[in-house]
């Protein structure tokens, strides 16, 4: 299958380049400096000279901070440069896979986000996925939306990173255990986005075009996600000293944007039209983290 990926050198990006090219198909990855998303003569001829039989959407502004003081350029990727890939793939009719996040929800809810779950982002960079998720609804039916949460991948920046970078100089470290949700592994989105465009019935009756919650367990606290991080990269051997995890409340740590305090997807589909079993991310995602990490990978 020839796949086209765009925001190809970003954390999901990445896997998803890798996963593509593991399984044999042809794979044009482009970087924002390759193929800036919200540039639409590009996009247009892209797609018409690489005529690919599906489109992978990894690129987002994904800086929930800033965006509140960059909302015009939060927009003009996250909506506006997803609209342009929409009519694009509707021109050359191939379908687009399409990554979108739990800040679409306000976080009040006490169980996990369905796909039928009303969204009420409380941020610009929610508002802008949300308004990106409803352009492309809106404008190319072969779509598919993949909700996603939490994500950490051995290509980017995430809180694993985060963690043992602070673990170096530290002996105790203070994290927040009021917001929940569940760490999701760039490499487990990448394989599932494989999975959905080699489906056979990809967008008919068995695997309908549409919005999939991709569901990550089981679900913690990030104090809690700290806590596993550490836990296993001393049974590992990647980190050689005890870190104290201290919990503490949002209010102990205010961010421009107050993080939703539920971020947990659930799914009313996914898990059946994907075939497979609950995403675990703790005994092999991470693992696998730290090993890499600890091999220098
Ligand atoms: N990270 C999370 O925890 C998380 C959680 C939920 C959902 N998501 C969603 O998952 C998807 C992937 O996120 P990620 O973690 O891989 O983020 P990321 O590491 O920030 O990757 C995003 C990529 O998009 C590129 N990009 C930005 N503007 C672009 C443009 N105008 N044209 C083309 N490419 C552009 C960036 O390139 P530059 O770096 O060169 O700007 C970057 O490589 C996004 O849709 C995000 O909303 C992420």
């Amino acid at each position: 299958m020839k796949i086209l990926v765009t925001g190809a050198k970003g954390q999901v990006g990445t896997d998803v380049v890798l996963e593509a090219k593991s399984r044999g198909h042809e794979v044009f990855g482009f970087a924002s400096s390759e193929l800036d998303i919200t540039d639409k003569s590009s996009v247009d001829s892209v797609l018409v000279s690489i005529k690919p039989d599906v489109v992978i959407n990894a690129a987002a502004y994904t800086a929930v901070d800033k965006a509140e003081t960059e909302q015009e350029k939060a927009y003009a990727v996250n909506e506006a440069g997803v609209k342009n890939l929409a009519d694009a793939c509707k021109e050359q009719d191939v379908p687009l896979l399409h990554i979108s996040t739990d800040y679409v929800f306000d976080g009040e809810k006490k169980e996990p986000y369905v796909e039928t779950d009303a969204p009420n982002p409380t941020s610009v960079y929610g508002a802008s996925k949300l308004a990106g998720e409803v352009a492309l609804q809106n404008t190319w039916c072969k779509h598919i939306i993949l909700r996603v949460s939490w994500v950490f991948g051995e290509h980017g920046n995430n809180f694993v990173k985060t963690m043992l970078r602070l673990a170096e100089d530290r002996d105790e470290i203070a994290v927040v255990n009021d917001q929940f949700g569940a760490p999701t592994p760039a490499k487990a989105i990448a394989q599932c986005l494989l999975d959905i465009a080699e489906k056979d019935h990809f967008g008919e009756g068995d695997f309908p075009w549409g919005l999939y919650h991709y569901q990550s367990d089981p679900g913690v606290t990030w104090y809690e996600f700290a806590q596993e991080i550490f836990r296993q990269a001393i049974e590992l051997g990647v980190m050689d000293k005890e870190v104290v995890v201290k919990p503490i409340n949002s209010d102990q740590f205010p961010t421009p944007v107050s993080r939703p305090l539920n971020s947990k997807l659930g799914s009313l589909k996914s898990n059946e039209r994907l075939n497979n079993a609950l995403l675990e991310w703790k005994s092999i995602y991470l693992k696998d983290y730290l090993v890499s990490i600890n091999a220098g990978c």
